[in-house]
């Protein structure tokens, strides 16, 4: 039987509170700093899956620690250290509670919209004549509310300005930001013979600055599809194969489960479990381009690398 990690209970030094997200717990350490333990729990529509996916924890926090990295010549990033498998610590932001959504292709939501009819997208206008996953002329950004409760909500760059979730300048910063951002996630992507399809990234402030945080280019916030075959399959009008949650999103929808009020989460076997691991693993050694080791440290463990961490910051 593997070990998963359903929910951490830590007493850091310094510790100030607990935030549990979905899928991560977030320790505020003093006033400056976030430790922050990915979880085995998988979310889909906003809501938490009553099954645990080995190792989704160790693939989210790597993949994000390694792209973080990759990108801290764009913008300041959050990241500090990493100190266990499933362990991140840094800097905590004053969030914008907004998600910046970068889409190359036309995919999930973007695709729900079109497929109903429209041709905009939180005030973007999408071009006609387009097919389920086929790219934009150029990415577009479609952000999302960031709602403490409940879903988020689309919401256009017009209205973000309007009720003070940003300033304009703050959002030519976020928008720059974000498309470089996601350039530079595709060209990491090509290399390794993928397509970022779509991500979103979260920004927040410290003082005056802009800060990337939270996770980035992980299979949790972003679509990949392989490149090779992409276009052959566009021709042929066949799906594209998924490197992320979107399949589990899709298995869900198929069992009618979006989400709403009234409906019930379907009963997820453990070979579907083990289905969802295998895919995580396979995005990690995809996008990283190396094996990925499974790595289980003792909670007492984690609680002395976490502490040797702070220490060196506090
Ligand atoms: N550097 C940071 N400073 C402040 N908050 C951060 C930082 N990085 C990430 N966060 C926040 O920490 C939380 C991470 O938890 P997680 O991703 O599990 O939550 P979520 O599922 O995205 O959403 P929710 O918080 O709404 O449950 C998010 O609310 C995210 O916005
Ligand atoms: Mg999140």
């Amino acid at each position: 039987m593997v070990k998963t990690i359903l929910s951490s209970n830590y007493s850091f030094p310094g510790q100030k509170s607990i935030y549990k997200g979905k899928v991560r717990d977030v320790y505020t350490i003093g006033n400056s700093w976030l430790v922050m333990i990915s979880s085995d729990r998988i979310s889909a529509f906003d809501v938490i899956l009553p099954r645990l996916i080995p190792f989704k924890g160790q693939v989210l926090n790597q993949i994000a620690a390694f792209m973080l990295k990759a990108t801290a010549d764009i913008c300041p990033n959050w990241l500090v250290s990493v100190p266990a498998p499933n362990v991140s610590i840094g800097k905590k932001c004053d969030p914008f509670k907004i998600e910046m959504v970068v889409r190359g292709n036309l995919t999930g939501h973007a695709w729900r919209t079109y497929q109903s009819g429209k041709r905009e997208l939180c005030g973007v206008e999408m071009q006609e004549g387009l097919k389920e996953n086929d790219f934009f002329k150029t990415p577009i950004i479609t952000p999302s509310t960031k709602a403490s409760e409940g879903h988020d909500e689309d919401i256009s760059s017009d209205e973000i300005v309007r009720s003070g979730l940003a300033s304009s300048y703050e959002w030519e910063i976020l928008s720059d930001y974000a498309l470089k951002l996601f350039e530079r996630g595709k060209e990491i992507a090509a290399k390794q013979g993928l397509i970022l399809a779509d991500t979103k990234y979260e920004f927040g402030k410290i003082g005056e600055t802009i800060y990337l945080m939270d996770e980035i280019h992980t299979p949790d916030s972003s679509r990949y599809f392989y490149a090779d075959d992409f276009e052959q399959r566009q021709l042929k009008g066949e799906r594209q194969k998924q490197l992320s949650k979107e399949f589990v999103r899709e298995w869900l929808i198929k069992n009618n489960f979006m989400g709403k009020e009234g409906q019930t989460v379907p009963e997820i076997s453990e070979e579907w479990v083990n289905t969802i691991s295998g895919r995580y693993i396979e995005l990690y050694e995809k996008v990283i381009g190396e094996k990925f080791i499974p790595q289980h440290l003792a909670d007492d463990e984690i609680y002395e690398k976490v502490t040797a961490s702070l220490a060196k910051l506090i």
